[in-house]
């Protein structure tokens, strides 16, 4: 049995004729650029996150990028964020000339700790940017209750988590502002690039707006400068039809995540967490193994897919070594980033798929004896 990491066909296969239709009709209207499908998708995840203001743009490192902007966040500012997240979270900071600081992780939700934030304020920092990586729900309250405190914002990186919630508040209407990415490996995807901002201020929404179409309301009068970087209506009028599915697949998700539990993984690596109050979407399934080279040989021998994200924690890349940050400054993201492992995970993974996972971790390890 092959096991793949992720299924993106098995996913949108039997929604086929629903996408070939709604790509029929944004033909037939010829609106591509901010068309009525945009429109109706930022209206139906602005209700399903309570009534927040959203704005689609051209993908979810533009979002970041855009939402750090309308919040003009600039050079010489800080930005606290974490070291274990995709490149483009500590990009788009920098990309603004601003300079992330980056605090560690909790060890069990892999989410930026909160006990740690304060003491890494200064009178520079200008935002905080915790993500929910693999689709848990990072501590907002606890970071929104500093932020408070300090009178700074919070924006939350959703990319990986649509449908999470913690004590019942879906991720995106938990801080002041939050991004989502579309790409199509995310559990909320597109069929090519895409990403939201969302606001609670309808003020920085209409900032967001402009921005994203060169700095302009109306074509005519620029009043800033901004980005052309738009959903486009292709993309929209198939993440509409994705958007009735994303809860049934996230419920795919913490079944498979459940199989896993029951099958036995737990003697084997050690399973993620899910905290009090939060609901995990596992996006990505991350497991910790003692000896990840092994683990990885015995599943590739297996054919069981895994992969590694995010091997060097971003206070250690390259691009940010002048900040100089040194190896052991940030040790629990440093050992995340040396033993967590991403197993086969997708809305569509069956009971026996989860079981040949485990059975091969045990005959892996028996024929070591
Ligand atoms: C945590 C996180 N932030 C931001 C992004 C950027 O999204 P995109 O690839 O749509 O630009 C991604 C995904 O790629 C991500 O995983």
């Amino acid at each position: 049995m092959n096991v793949p990491l992720m299924d993106v066909r098995a996913q949108y296969g039997p929604l086929r004729g629903e996408i070939d239709a709604a790509i029929a009709d944004v033909l037939d209207t010829g609106r591509f650029i901010l068309g009525p499908n945009v429109a109706a998708l930022e209206e139906e995840i602005g209700r399903e996150l309570g009534g927040r203001h959203c704005v689609g743009v051209a993908n979810g490192t533009d979002a970041l990028v855009i939402a750090l902007n309308a919040l003009d966040v600039g050079p010489g500012d800080e930005v606290i964020t974490t070291p274990y997240t995709f490149y483009a979270t500590a990009e788009a900071i920098a990309r603004m000339g601003a300079t992330p600081v980056f605090v560690d992780v909790r060890p069990d939700d892999f989410c930026i700790d909160p006990a740690q934030v304060e003491a890494r304020i200064t009178p520079k920092t200008k935002a905080l940017l915790p993500v929910h990586i693999f689709g848990h729900p990072a501590d907002i309250p606890a970071l929104r209750e500093i932020a408070d405190r300090h009178g700074l914002p919070v924006i939350e990186d959703a990319a990986q988590a649509y449908g999470a919630s913690l004590n019942g508040t879906p991720v995106g209407a938990l801080g002041d502002i939050a991004t989502f990415s579309f790409f199509p490996t995310k559990n909320l995807p597109g069929i090519g690039d895409g990403g939201m901002v969302v606001c609670a201020d309808p003020d920085v929404a209409a900032r967001v707006k402009r921005l994203r179409f060169h700095g302009s309301r109306d074509k005519v009068v620029f009043e800033e400068v901004g980005y052309n970087s738009r959903l486009d209506d292709l993309q929209a009028a198939v993440i509409r039809i994705f958007l009735r599915h994303v809860h049934a697949w996230n419920d795919g998700r913490r079944a498979a995540a459940s199989a896993y539990a029951e099958a036995g993984l737990g003697e084997h690596l050690s399973l993620p967490v899910e905290r009090d109050g939060a609901r995990h979407i596992y996006h990505l399934y991350m497991a910790r193994c003692g000896d990840r080279d092994a683990v990885q040989k015995a599943l590739s021998d297996g054919d069981v897919a895994n992969a590694v994200y995010y091997g060097i924690p971003m206070h250690l890349q390259p691009v940010f070594a002048h900040l100089g940050y040194r190896e052991g400054d940030l040790p629990v993201a440093e050992e995340a980033a040396r033993t967590v492992l991403a197993l086969p995970m997708h809305p569509h993974l069956t009971a026996e798929q989860a079981a040949h996972v485990v059975n091969t971790l045990v005959q892996a390890r028996e024929a070591v004896g």
